[in-house]
């Protein structure tokens, strides 16, 4: 089992507020002159797009489909010659996702079989994952609020049914994977606190 070092992931339901904490510790980093790279996945190279495409409704396919493309543009947003980001951990950076295979692990076995999904997603682990658990209840009226057209799994009954898997993957993770997992409900700066608090003891 391969971890990627210095690779930080961010985890969580849609509307748990890992955008807004991946952004902050990076504005940390920043500040203190520490190279860094901050990423997402779905990504926004061609293979992300087409994720996105799917998301938003524009595109129709079934569930392996889409589960195909997520772990290709993840492949793809590893091992890309020209922006992949094993290089930029290979270089020194440290590097920031929010989302990664896990979050296929979560939300694709709802709709695929799982021993499909973790197959299609072997991948190496990042040395932290940083899971932000915010209740359903929460992440829902976090995602009315924003007041955009829903997608494809901004449902209540769906996302219980991704924390639910990601409870699963989160109890069996490989050794050398660092969990910390942060109450969402709490507000935006002692959760950023706390995450800061977590990766400076292991000096990151
Ligand atoms: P994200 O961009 O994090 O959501 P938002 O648009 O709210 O910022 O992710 C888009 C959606 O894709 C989200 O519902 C989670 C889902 N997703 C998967 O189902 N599988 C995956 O592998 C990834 C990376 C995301």
């Amino acid at each position: 089992m391969s971890i990627l070092k210095s690779f930080i992931v961010f985890e969580g339901l849609d509307g748990a507020g890992t955008t807004t904490q991946i952004r902050n510790l990076a504005r940390y980093y920043e500040f203190n002159n520490r190279e860094y790279f901050i990423t997402n996945e779905p990504t926004s190279n061609p293979i992300g797009e087409l994720v996105r495409k799917v998301l938003r409704k524009q595109v129709v396919t079934t569930p392996e489909a889409l589960a195909l493309l997520y772990a290709a543009d993840r492949n793809d947003h590893l091992y890309n010659p020209s922006y992949g980001i094993v290089r930029l951990i290979e270089e020194g950076k440290i590097v920031m996702s929010d989302r990664y295979f896990y979050s296929s692990i979560a939300y694709q076995s709802v709709e695929c079989d799982s021993s499909l999904v973790k197959m299609i997603n072997d991948f190496p682990s990042p040395e932290f994952l940083i899971f932000i658990d915010t209740p359903v209840e929460d992440c829902m009226k976090r995602i009315e609020k924003r007041g955009e057209e829903k997608e494809l799994f901004d449902r209540a009954e769906f996302l219980t049914a991704v924390r639910n898997n990601y409870m699963k993957e989160l109890s069996s993770l490989p050794n050398g994977v660092n969990l910390l997992v942060v109450d969402g409900r709490k507000s935006i700066e002692e959760t950023e606190a706390e995450i800061r608090r977590y990766l400076s003891s292991f000096s990151l």
